[in-house]
């Protein structure tokens, strides 16, 4: 399997959890992804519920994305990668994050996409799950911004394919490695011109 900038490539333990056999090639197992992530976007469109900024939800929510291609969706990583805090930590952080992410959006801390934004950012930057961290964080960011408040989606992929390599992921990563050094900026820029598109 071959893997972009910024990713964090699996183990041989999780590639065990695949559901399907004879995957051969990344773009099979992408199709798979898709597939499920679409029946989990169609969940997400008929759900009508309040408590989204959980830690019950992020999780539910990983597991409707990805639980039809892989067995530990929506259970925790038990592995270390390059990039997310130790194993032990991530209940913890997690439910600090969206315990955060609540008293955001009921104090006004935020305007609206700076809030995802910073949802986003720290939810990649934990890192729960052994894979799909990514798509996982920039639907949940967009779940928040059309449930919680009232906005439009972002338009993260602008017009490519954010799981490949191509000038909208170096963008993004690039903006992802300026949060992780608490400069908000590029990452607002990256989602300001998208928004319009939506
Ligand atoms: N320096 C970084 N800081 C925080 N998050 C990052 C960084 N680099 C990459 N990421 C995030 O990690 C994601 C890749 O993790 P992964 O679990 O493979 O998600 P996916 O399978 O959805 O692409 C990227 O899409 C990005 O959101
Ligand atoms: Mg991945």
């Amino acid at each position: 399997m071959e893997y972009p900038d910024g990713a964090t490539p699996l183990d041989p333990d999780e590639m065990e959890g695949l559901r399907f056999r004879h995957v051969a090639t990344r773009g099979e197992l992408d199709e798979l992804e898709q597939a499920n992530i679409e029946s989990g976007l169609l969940w997400l469109a008929r759900l009508r519920r309040k408590d989204i900024l959980t830690d019950e939800f992020a999780i539910t929510l990983h597991k409707r994305l990805f639980g039809e291609v892989w067995k530990w969706a929506g259970a925790f990583r038990r592995t270390g990668k390059n990039i997310g805090v130790d194993p032990i930590h991530i209940a913890v952080e997690l439910r600090t994050l969206m315990d955060d992410a609540r008293y955001w959006a009921d104090n006004g801390t935020y305007q609206p996409v700076e809030a995802a934004l910073r949802l986003h950012h720290r939810m990649v930057s934990i890192h729960p799950f052994p894979n799909g961290n990514g798509r996982h964080a920039r639907i949940l960011a967009d779940t928040v911004l059309k449930q919680i408040y009232g906005a439009a989606a972002i338009g993260w992929a602008g017009g490519h394919d954010l799981q490949k390599m191509n000038e909208r992921r170096i963008a993004y990563i690039a903006a992802l490695r300026a949060a992780d050094r608490g400069d908000m900026g590029p990452l607002m820029a990256f989602a300001r011109p998208a928004e319009r598109e939506v």
